[in-house]
């Protein structure tokens, strides 16, 4: 009986469970504390920790099914069988347990053993110089030694980055000739004949930012086995996309295409790119990334606008991609439940975000048609290699995609100029990196001072004042003993009122003072989880071992208390007016303001904010007490609080609750009691990415500032409307009236001055050859005015030509008209407004009754004029 995929993934669990291991469920794919990684890429990377011993695994011997996604390959998604941007990883590993023989054994075991593959196609790969691992394939196992290849570095020793790493075996899967890209295509061959199917790397190594490699304390396993690879070779399909973690997915899209699956190799690809795509996209979302311009929301933009432009292939209608989310739900989302619990969610975050892209698309389309307008009214051939780049990098135009639009009108684009811009723009991200990297060396710094040390206190709950002893000082990413007056460094203590900036909570500031020392601490964070004070010495010594005291700036603090409480009374507040469907995705708690992101796809109206803003003072008014409690996380499920979106909790929580109205776990700092927020006020409220809302507040002494200066600009707007403030309103609209009834005025009366000039340049006009000629330089008149001068001039005269100038800011704007008897002579509007705006430094045309131009040489306006004289006497 064929497998299904969720079960291949249960027999892998299983059986290694049977082994021992101790199955633990797949960590989200974004990295927790791991700098180095965007997205988990591999089943060993949430276990880096355990593998160099800095932390201890609850078991020697685990296996996972690990969510992974990885885009370097993104561009081969689709046109081959096996790339992905989604994949699960089926891996056992070992933290100084078992090593090479049991992880190859046990391999062999699983898969002839429990998913009967035949052996005879088997194909080993190892380390060019791992006798070891010969001598278990060949002689323990009984694989022939012509089927166990010796590769170099590049193929059989696995790292990624920097950290665990080591040689690895690869056991590979020979899928018969008809596979293959000819009858004697060999192992080697990178066509679909040999399917790599599983990797076992040796851990042993430690790759250090030095580039060297250290031995790990223990000897380690780390293995994986692509469950999509696998699957598809126990199914016997072609490649991974007709397996049945793909195929619901392909069938519902061919239910909305004219275009089916195999009917070409076209269409096999895009149905293969969004099948691929929409589950790295609904996963992702899933565990809390959002489409963004940067970071991972911005791979996901990039993912979700490659499916998109294939769903235009397959000619679906858009938004369509959002449709296929429950499929993958149906697919995934009992082994991934938060992408179930969280699928309308998902699902709108997509829909929209397609709709956004949509808008960029025709936006961008606009800005190319203009850009194109603009060279057909220039007589230029080319467009900018900048503007090129803009439509590329805002607008997510292909370059490839303008070249072509540009061509069919006729036109080109500026490639150097392009790839000049492109240049650009890598150094600035190149740079950017850089200075990611050296966070990085920090980063592995302070994680050796955390062995160093043991862990400092946090008292600042319910202090604000403490003693304490410097324990290790950090300048410019290296350890020093001692700061003079004026360095800047980073100071762990061994217990510290200071509270890290955490859980959206601002880092404190304050003082740290000796007998002769004043240092200001401008900011606390957490480094490698130390409490870290960032602080500049202001004059004395701070030395290593010193007795300090160290002050948090108490009103500060105050305030920034209030604003947590604030949040939280928020929060509940959102979810009681709005809808359960309410999650916070973000927040910030300073101590001039607080700032609040949650899920839901509407703007709120302004009944809805004042029903939230009403019932937040209400508890205010209240004067709830806070209480703390540190508990399980189960017991604070049972009392209902408000778990945050990362799920980066340990066993102990806190969990901090607001009378029985609002209970949440929390890490911040809180009133004692409601009361002393005072009062609420939100002064801000709109939407930052799809699905997602901000709202920011106020609170205490800052609220009722704000609302004192709003009550100042009313008086003074009031002042100077000469009313009082009660009548403000219908001042304004009295004052609106009048402004219309004057604008009205002025209108006519400029209808009436522009046909008396017009009546009086007709005095000035001249005759040459026969032909009247009323030409006029005028003052200040913009192209419109001038237009409509132009006119009027022309309905009073039977015959002639008129050329009129306005010299506005420095620039000249002209235009020329004919009578009709003279077109049919051959007067062209378009062929003297183009000569004159030559002398004067422009261009322009148009017809032969009527035309305008503009130039910068205003100076040189008689000559031109001179100009048209020349051509009428010519004619
Ligand atoms: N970490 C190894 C890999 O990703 C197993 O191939």
């Amino acid at each position: 009986m064929v497998l299904t995929g969720d079960e291949v993934r249960q027999k892998f669990l299983d059986f290694f469970e049977s082994k021992g291991h101790l199955v633990l469920p797949s960590a989200p794919l974004v990295p927790k504390d791991d700098p180095t990684l965007l997205w988990i890429n591999a089943g060993m990377a949430p276990f880096k920790d355990y593998f160099d011993g800095r932390a201890t695994p609850p078991r020697t011997r685990i296996a996972t099914s690990q969510k992974c996604i990885r885009t370097n390959d993104i561009e081969n998604v689709g046109r081959t069988a096996r790339h992905h941007t989604f994949f699960e990883m089926l891996g056992n590993f070992s933290f100084g347990d078992y090593f090479k023989e049991e992880a190859i054994k046990w391999a062999y075991e699983f898969l002839v053993g429990e998913m009967d593959l035949d052996p005879q196609r088997f194909w080993i790969s190892i380390y060019k110089d791992d006798d070891q691992a010969f001598d278990i394939w060949a002689n323990q196992i009984g694989i022939p030694a012509e089927r166990i290849v010796r590769w170099d570095k590049d193929e059989n020793f696995w790292e990624i980055g920097t950290g665990p790493c080591g040689p690895c075996s690869e056991i590979h899967y020979d899928m018969g000739v008809e596979f293959g890209c000819s009858d004697d295509c060999q192992f080697g061959c990178e066509c679909d004949r040999y399917k790599e199917v599983w990797n076992l790397v040796f851990t042993q190594y430690n790759l250090t930012e030095a580039g060297e490699y250290k031995p790990l304390p223990d000897k380690n396993i780390d293995t994986g086995l692509g469950l999509e690879r696998l699957t598809s070779i126990l199914q016997g399909v072609e490649s991974n996309f007709e397996t049945d973690f793909f195929m619901p997915i392909i069938e519902a899209i061919e239910e909305h295409s004219q275009h089916e699956y195999q009917s070409s190799e076209e269409a096999k690809m895009a149905y293969r790119v969004i099948a691929d795509h929409i589950r790295s996209i609904t996963l992702a979302i899933g565990d809390g990334v959002l489409p963004a311009n940067e970071g991972r929301g911005y791979v996901i933009r990039r993912i979700l606008r490659r499916a998109v432009r294939y769903a235009g292939v397959l000619e679906l209608e858009s938004p369509f991609l959002h449709k296929l989310v429950s499929v993958v739900v149906r697919i995934m989302g009992e082994v991934y439940t938060e992408i179930k619990q969280k699928e309308e969610q998902i699902k709108k975050v997509v829909e929209q975000e397609e709709l956004r892209f949509q808008e960029t698309l025709e936006q961008g389309m606009n800005i190319l048609e203009e850009l194109i307008q603009g060279l057909e009214e220039t007589d230029e051939q080319t467009i900018s290699g900048s503007e090129v780049f803009t439509l590329y990098d805002t607008y997510g135009f292909p370059k490839e995609l303008t070249a072509e639009i540009a061509e069919e009108k006729g036109y080109q684009i500026d490639e150097a100029g392009f790839e000049e811009a492109m240049a650009k723009q890598q150094a600035r991200a190149r740079a950017a990196r850089e200075e990611h990297q050296q966070g990085h060396v920090e980063a592995e710094l302070f994680k050796q001072l955390r062995e160093e040390i043991t862990e400092p206190e946090f008292v600042g709950y319910r202090n604000t004042e403490a003693e304490a002893e410097v324990l290790k000082i950090v300048m410019e990413q290296e350890e020093v003993t001692s700061l003079a007056a004026g360095d800047e460094a980073w100071v762990i203590l061994d217990r510290t009122p200071f509270y890290a900036e955490s859980g959206g909570q601002v880092g404190d500031q304050g003082v740290l003072l000796g007998s002769d020392l004043t240092a200001t601490v401008v900011d606390t964070q957490y480094k490698a989880e130390l409490i870290a004070h960032q602080v500049v010495v202001e004059a004395g010594k701070l030395e290593l071992g010193a007795q300090i005291t160290a002050q948090v700036r108490a009103p500060q603090r105050q305030h920034i208390k209030r604003n947590h409480t604030a949040t939280h009374l928020l929060h509940n507040a959102l979810r009681n007016v709005l809808g359960e469907h309410v999650e916070q995705s973000g927040s910030l708690v300073e101590a001039e303001r607080l700032r609040f992101d949650f899920t839901h796809f509407e703007s709120l109206s302004s009944e809805e904010l004042e029903a939230i803003e009403k019932e937040v003072n209400y508890q205010i008014r209240e004067n709830l007490e806070l209480q703390v409690l540190e508990t399980t996380l189960e017991e604070a499920e049972e009392l209902g609080a408000v778990a945050l979106f990362d799920n980066s909790y340990g066993n102990q929580v806190r969990v901090v609750k607001a009378g029985d109205y609002s209970v949440e776990l929390c890490g911040g700092t809180h009133v004692d009691a409601t009361g002393e927020i005072s009062l609420f006020k939100i002064i801000n409220e709109g939407g930052i990415a799809a699905g997602v809302r901000r709202i920011e507040a106020v609170t205490g002494k800052y609220a009722l500032k704000r609302i004192n200066h709003q009550e100042e600009l009313l008086k003074e707007a009031a002042s100077k409307l000469k009313a009082e403030p009660e009548q403000i309103v219908a001042k304004v609209d009295k004052v609106q009236e009048q402004v219309k009834e004057l604008e009205k005025q002025i209108t006519a009366l400029k209808d009436k001055l522009a046909s008396t000039q017009a009546g009086e340049l007709l005095t000035n006009q001249e005759e040459i050859n026969g032909i009247n000629l009323v030409m006029e330089q005028v003052e200040g008149l913009d192209a419109e005015a001038l237009r409509s001068m132009g006119d009027s001039i022309k309905s009073k005269l039977d015959s002639g030509v008129i050329v009129l100038a306005s010299d506005l800011d420095n620039k000249v704007l002209l235009v020329a008209m004919v009578t009709d008897d003279l077109v049919e002579k051959g007067f062209n509007a378009g062929q003297i407004v183009g000569q004159v705006a030559e002398v004067v430094g422009g261009g322009g045309g148009g017809r032969p009754d009527m035309a305008q131009a503009g130039g910068s040489q205003p100076e040189k306006l008689d000559v031109a004029f001179e100009e048209v004289r020349k051509i009428i006497k010519a004619s």
